[in-house]
Formats: structure tokens, C-alpha cells, sequence
């Protein structure tokens, strides 16, 4: 498969595993966060497909596209751990998240979500959703969208 084919296999899996999460918590209270704003892609439409819902937002460096800068108080700039230790100690419950952290080596990323999933675990909502691009331990795995093959996006439970 072609690396472009792959790309738009995974924006395409991404975009509707969020929209799946988004109908799954309807009517749960919670906020939303989106950890990796990277160029701002998925805060973008997280922010469109649930309007009343206040995102946060998790990211090292602000460095997202113009149109996509999130509000200064949403917007959690560091290293993931203590951002999510803050959320938590300041009572914030997350109904959906989204894990999109990663430098691209497959090992390390692995690794570096599973070391992080009791801290997000620890910020969820009880029956919050994860969507991640990254295999994340101790949620329980759900089947998410249809069409979206085994792996290529993962979508879990709190
Ligand atoms: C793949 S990009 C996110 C893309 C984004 N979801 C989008 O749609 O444009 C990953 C982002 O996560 C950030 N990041 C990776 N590991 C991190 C960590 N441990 N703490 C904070 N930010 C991190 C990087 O700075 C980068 O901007």
C-alpha cells in the first residue's frame, strides 16, 4: 500500500472513530480532550462535532495551524504526565479522550502509551471513551465503527 493510501486510511479511520465516540457519549456529562494537537487536525473537528462540550487540549508546543489555536485557558501546554495530573487535580472528568501522542518509532510510542494509561485513566469519566492511535492498557477494548480495520485505530472504555 502506498504511503499516501496508508495516510488516508488512517485520517479516514481516525475521523470516524471520533464521530462513533462522539454519538457514544451523548448525554454523558464530561468534557472532551484531545491529547496532541499537533497541526490541530482532530481539536478542529472535535471542537465542530461537539460544540457544547469544552475540549482540552495536551500538547508540548503550540504549533497548530492558525485556525486551529485553542482558547488559552483549554489549552495545556507540557509534558502529557503532569498536564493530565493537573486535569485531574483540579476535579476535570474527561467523557471522550483522543491519544494521538507519538514521535513515529513504533516501539517507543507503544511503550510510551501504555506507561501513560493509568494517569489518563485517572482523568476518565467511569464509562468515558478512548480513541487511540495507540495500543493503551488497563481500559476495556471495544470494537468501535464499522469499517475500521482490526488495529488500525483503537477505541476503548474507561
Ligand atoms: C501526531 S501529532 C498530533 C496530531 C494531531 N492530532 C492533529 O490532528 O493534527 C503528536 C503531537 O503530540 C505532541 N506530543 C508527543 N508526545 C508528547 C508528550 N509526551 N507530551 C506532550 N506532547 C506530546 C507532539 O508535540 C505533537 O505535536
Amino acid at each position: 500500500m502506498s504511503r499516501l493510501d496508508s495516510m488516508l486510511r488512517r485520517f479516514t479511520a481516525q475521523r470516524d472513530g471520533l464521530n462513533w465516540a462522539a454519538a457514544e457519549i451523548a448525554g454523558v456529562a464530561g468534557d472532551v480532550l484531545d491529547m496532541g494537537l499537533g497541526n490541530g487536525r482532530t481539536y478542529d473537528h472535535l471542537r465542530e462535532i461537539l460544540p457544547d462540550r469544552r475540549v482540552w487540549v495536551i500538547d508540548r508546543v503550540l504549533q497548530c495551524h492558525p485556525s486551529c489555536v485553542p482558547p488559552e485557558a483549554d489549552f495545556l501546554q507540557g509534558e502529557a504526565v503532569p498536564m493530565l495530573e493537573r486535569l485531574k487535580s483540579e476535579g476535570h472528568k474527561i467523557v471522550l479522550a483522543h491519544y494521538d501522542f507519538g514521535f513515529g518509532v513504533k516501539e517507543q510510542d507503544v511503550a510510551e502509551a501504555a506507561a501513560m494509561s493509568p494517569v489518563i485513566a485517572s482523568v476518565m469519566a467511569k464509562g468515558g471513551i478512548v480513541v487511540s492511535g495507540q495500543p493503551l492498557v488497563g481500559f476495556e477494548e471495544l470494537k468501535g465503527p464499522e469499517g475500521i480495520p482490526e488495529g488500525r485505530y483503537l477505541f476503548y472504555r474507561a
